[in-house]
């Protein structure tokens, strides 16, 4: 079991999200899917008519004016925006294409962070932990928790997890776009002024790249009982 939070951090394609809801399920934790609630503020941004050539300020206002409710429960995490269910929603296309702009923003970040931090304590009250995902969960989310792992692959295994992912959802993307897709999303996460992604100095490295998705939570299992 978990005392505390275990921050997962690291770029997409890294199977991040499995393991890390499985790690939940397993040790009978919360889970917190961060990344789903930029998807939610960006489509809030695309709902209200704007994309990335919309001044900085009028994004900023569509996106903190979104209503976003994270749900925890690793069997079937949900999240809403405006009262509306738009899990399936957040992973097409139109959202993956203008997130990584929209997670820049200063203004949408402090909002956020603070919203999820307010999730985790809220988690917190109950026994059991929560396993929290994202791209700076050990770096400035919970910089305190005492399990931090940071994933990792290479860009085309990344990119082929990713390809899978899509086409099990029933979005056919050629595989050259998800590549591009994969690099141009870790360079703007990885190069933006604000909370860039990066592994936290005390977080555990993982290579994920042969690693099947059992074996990284097989690893993940064996820390949490060392030290989460
Ligand atoms: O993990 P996922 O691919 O759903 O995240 C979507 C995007 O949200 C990332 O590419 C990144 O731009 C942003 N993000 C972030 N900080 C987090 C989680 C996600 O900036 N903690």
């Amino acid at each position: 079991t978990l005392r505390g939070v275990v921050a997962m951090d690291g770029p997409s394609g890294t199977g991040k999200s499995t393991v890390s809801r499985r790690l939940a399920a397993a040790c009978g934790a919360a889970y917190l899917d961060t990344g789903a609630t930029y998807r939610a503020a960006t489509l809030a941004v695309l709902r209200a008519g704007l994309d990335e050539s919309a001044p900085a300020a009028e994004l900023v206002a569509a996106a903190t004016a979104a209503r976003i409710e994270s749900g925890t429960d690793p069997a079937g995490p949900t999240i809403r925006l405006d009262g509306d269910d738009v899990a399936a929603e957040i992973r097409g296309p139109a959202v993956t294409g203008l997130v990584s702009a929209v997670s820049a923003l200063s203004e949408v970040r402090t909002q956020l962070v603070k919203e999820q931090q307010a999730v985790i304590a809220a988690a917190l009250t109950e026994p059991g932990g929560i396993v929290v995902e994202g791209r700076d969960i050990g770096t400035v989310v919970a910089p305190d928790a005492p399990l931090k792992v940071y994933l990792t692959a290479s860009d085309e295994v990344r990119a082929a997890r990713r390809g899978r992912q899509d086409a099990r959802a029933g979005r056919g993307v050629d595989s050259a776009v998800t590549l591009a897709d994969v690099r141009r999303r870790d360079r703007l996460d990885s190069t933006r002024a604000v909370s860039p992604l990066h592994r936290a100095p005390d977080a555990l490295l993982v290579d994920t790249d042969e690693l099947s998705v059992e074996a990284v939570l097989e690893e993940l299992l064996r820390l949490v009982s060392e030290r989460g």
